[in-house]
């Protein structure tokens, strides 16, 4: 099936029809729906599909006379809460379709190449990036995941043996076959927009965390309570998100509160709690320590001004991921002499985490005309995503020659 029917196959699931964004939550119906349509096109190819306890699945494609460690490729399946239809999925359909363009040319690897789907890297369920790629490597603990919960207070084993997976959290064997990993992903920036090229490498991912804000004050009558005699976590938070921007602004960094919960969330009603998710990135380690630090101190100093409290919760954090630079020139070299650019990117991915780990690791990025990722409007030319599958098959090919 060419790369244009598994899109069209795909482009359906889990798409709301009020938004056009994509709810592909981990573990939940639309996201096991693409599982299966994976796994059933793996199986279409004659890979060896294989599985681990966390919800991560790698199928291999390992022609006679191949044996031992592979060339990994693919990326993920679910999605932010009203996301668009590339972060992840371009990765895995590339994958499929770079394998039928080496099929296609004759090509017969010398080691395996295998694809991968990681569970939950966006974190949209269990607040957690990159859980599958993490509990995979052992970079988040079994305990830690074990605590997990959604939104409506479900474990994540629960979650999972809902889905019909048996979980066996934790460090998998998985991981003892991949030599090296390439992810192709849809660029989540404007980089190739502004060079004019379809296709780029990654150098660099910064760092980055998420950290939830847990602001308190006191519940009370929203019009018989004078303004000097609250204690509103709100007007808390409100100065806290302003101050963040600022701070990251001035700095050239990145800080974003993209989701709040409000206790008890009504409208006549000074808040009890605000709880605000803060996710920050930066160019450097220390840049990101110094911006959330400046940030806490905004919002202590906010708290005694308004008779609230905040404790502040590191949920995540990410070192910098410099990716094996010789494995990107390699990939970035191409047959016509020129070379494709090696950009860095702000954005997450578990090609940083294999990276973290010891993997040698590369990604290819792809074009998206409006530069928005996150969001229904994130796209990629079809052009482009076929540039894509063509520059993936030709580094798989260098990478298992
Ligand atoms: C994942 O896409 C992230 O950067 O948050
Ligand atoms: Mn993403
Ligand atoms: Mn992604």
């Amino acid at each position: 099936m060419s790369f244009e029917q598994m899109w069209r196959e795909l482009a359906t699931v889990g798409r709301s029809a009020k938004s056009g964004g994509y709810f592909r939550q981990p573990f939940a119906s639309a996201e096991r729906e693409c599982a299966v349509w994976f796994e059933e096109e793996c199986a279409r190819r004659s890979l060896e599909i294989t599985r681990d306890g966390n919800g991560n699945v790698f199928a291999w494609w390992q022609p006679a006379g191949t044996s031992g460690r592979g060339v990994l490729t693919g990326s993920h399946l679910d999605s932010v809460l009203n996301g668009g239809a590339y972060d992840g999925p371009l990765g895995v359909v590339s994958a499929l379709a770079a394998v039928d363009v080496m099929q296609d040319r004759g090509f017969t690897p010398s080691k395996p190449i295998g694809i991968g789907s990681f569970v939950e890297e966006e974190g949209s369920r269990f607040g957690l990036a990159c859980l599958g790629s993490r509990l995979m490597t052992g970079a988040t603990s079994v305990a830690a995941a074990r605590e997990l919960k959604d939104r409506d207070g479900v474990n994540l084993v629960d979650a999972m043996s809902d889905a019909g997976i048996e979980p066996d959290l934790g460090r998998s064997d998985l991981l003892d076959r991949v030599e090296c990993f390439v992810e192709l992903h849809v660029e989540q920036g404007r980089d190739l927009i502004e060079r004019g090229v379809p296709v780029g490498v990654a150098s660099a991912i910064w760092p980055h965390g998420r950290y939830r804000f847990d602001f308190t004050g006191e519940a009370n009558h929203a019009g018989t309570t004078r303004m000097e005699d609250r204690r509103d976590p709100m007007l808390t938070y409100a100065m806290t998100a302003l101050g963040a921007n600022e701070t990251a602004r001035l700095s050239g960094q990145r800080a974003t509160f993209g989701r709040v919960d409000v206790q008890p969330n009504g409208t006549n009603a000074v808040p009890s709690r605000v709880t605000a998710w803060l996710d920050a990135r930066a160019d450097s380690s220390e840049q990101l320590e110094s911006m959330l630090a400046e940030i806490e101190r905004l919002a202590h100093e906010r708290c005694d001004r308004d008779g609230t409290a905040v404790q502040v919760t590191a949920e995540s954090v990410s070192a910098a991921v410099h990716f094996d630079r010789d494995l990107a020139d390699r990939i970035a070299a191409r047959e016509d002499g020129d070379a494709w650019p090696i950009i860095a990117t702000m954005a997450g991915h578990d090609a940083g985490v294999l990276s973290a780990a010891g993997v040698p690791t590369a990604m290819l990025f792809v074009r998206n005309p409006t530069g928005v990722s996150h969001s229904p409007d994130e796209f990629a030319e079809m052009a482009d995503c076929l540039a894509g599958v063509e520059a993936l098959a030709d580094t798989l090919e260098r990478l298992s020659a």
